[in-house]
């Protein structure tokens, strides 16, 4: 029987992925309950044909090299890949995939979960309810803003930006898009979304989601000029990467009013955050939890396994391959 591929696996997943992946692979699992620090991982990668890394690793040149030439696959253990140069993988012939679908509706779930907890002051609320604090029912008591029949701008309609609007759809939300291309007539049409330029979506949305990924383009896509054509009354909602927002615009725009609100998951220099925005009462702070449900990150897990198990076991593309054509190369 010939030997099983060598994987390293830079966090330990939820148990039903390592068990799969120990039934496969002759596994090297990073030993900290922590990222996996750099000097290590780039001491442990020589020698492995696969490599499962979370969106905290950076896949550059500088690893892809020190992996010398058995690595065959980078299988990320995210939808994003932001964190990966593909240029330089492909440059070198190692096929990289990710994990689309499988946190579509837990990422959507949470988005709408951030309206609903910033527009209704949910963190605020339970802020003072806990300790005591409840004045008793009151007419003026914690006013909030209404979700429902109000207009959600989604700015990215892949499949994430899809399922909000579906989700939006059910709290008879009149829902914009926006995106580089727009979708057909007929597309539209079933999802029941209207078009609109960017200017437009952000001075006509009273919910603007974010759901792009993070490319050279769309780094501070968001920043003083698009929050200044917000609605004073709007809220920003952020679970795709934080680099996508200029954060200190925004810190300034929730100060000075320019916005009312915003729900974040994601942030620019994560996990560090702004140190204005831990101050204001006005945001929702979440630390990164999208796919954070036991069901979908072993998902995740079993896909990014599925992947590695196809390329290195079953000498067939990987299902999610970012970068096919590197199997043209082989
Ligand atoms: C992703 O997959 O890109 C999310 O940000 C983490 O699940």
């Amino acid at each position: 029987m010939s030997p099983k591929p060598r994987v390293l696996v830079t966090r330990e997943l939820p148990p039903a992925v390592m068990e799969f992946l120990q039934a496969s692979f002759e596994l090297t699992v990073n030993p900290h309950d922590g990222p996996m620090p750099r000097e290590e991982l780039l001491k442990a990668l020589p020698g492995h044909a696969g490599l499962l890394p979370l969106l905290v690793d950076k896949i550059d040149a500088e690893l892809l090299d020190a992996a010398g030439g058995s690595l065959g696959i980078v299988a990320n253990y995210a939808v994003g890949y932001n964190n990966i140069d593909l240029d330089e993988a492909t440059k070198r012939g190692v096929a990289v995939s990710n994990t689309p679908d499988v946190l579509t509706d837990s990422t959507a779930d949470l988005a709408l979960a951030l309206m609903l907890a910033v527009a209704r002051r949910m963190v605020e609320a339970d802020g003072l309810t806990r300790p005591g604090r409840f004045p008793g029912w009151g007419p003026m008591f914690m006013l909030g803003t209404d979700l429902h029949h109000k207009t959600l701008g989604l700015i990215g309609m892949g499949r994430i930006g899809r399922a909000v609007a579906r989700r939006g759809r059910g709290f008879d939300m009149r829902v914009l898009y926006h995106q580089r291309n727009r979708l057909d007539p007929e597309r539209e049409r079933r999802l029941a979304v209207e078009y609109r330029d960017l200017e437009h979506l952000l001075a006509e949305s009273d919910f603007i989601s974010l759901h792009i990924p993070l490319t050279p383009d769309t780094r501070r896509m968001i920043g003083q000029r698009e929050l200044g054509l917000m609605k004073p009354s709007a809220y920003l909602i952020n679970t795709a990467r934080g680099e996508v927002v200029d954060e200190t615009a925004l810190v300034r725009a929730l100060q000075t009013g320019a916005i009312a609100g915003a729900g974040l998951d994601v942030y620019e220099n994560e996990p560090e955050l702004h140190p204005g925005l831990v101050k204001l009462s006005n945001t929702v702070l979440i630390p990164h939890l999208g796919s954070a449900t036991l069901e979908t990150r072993t998902n995740m897990g079993l896909v990014a396994a599925r992947n590695l198990r196809a390329f290195l076991l079953e000498g067939r593309r990987p299902p999610n391959c970012l970068n096919p054509q590197v199997l043209d190369q082989k």
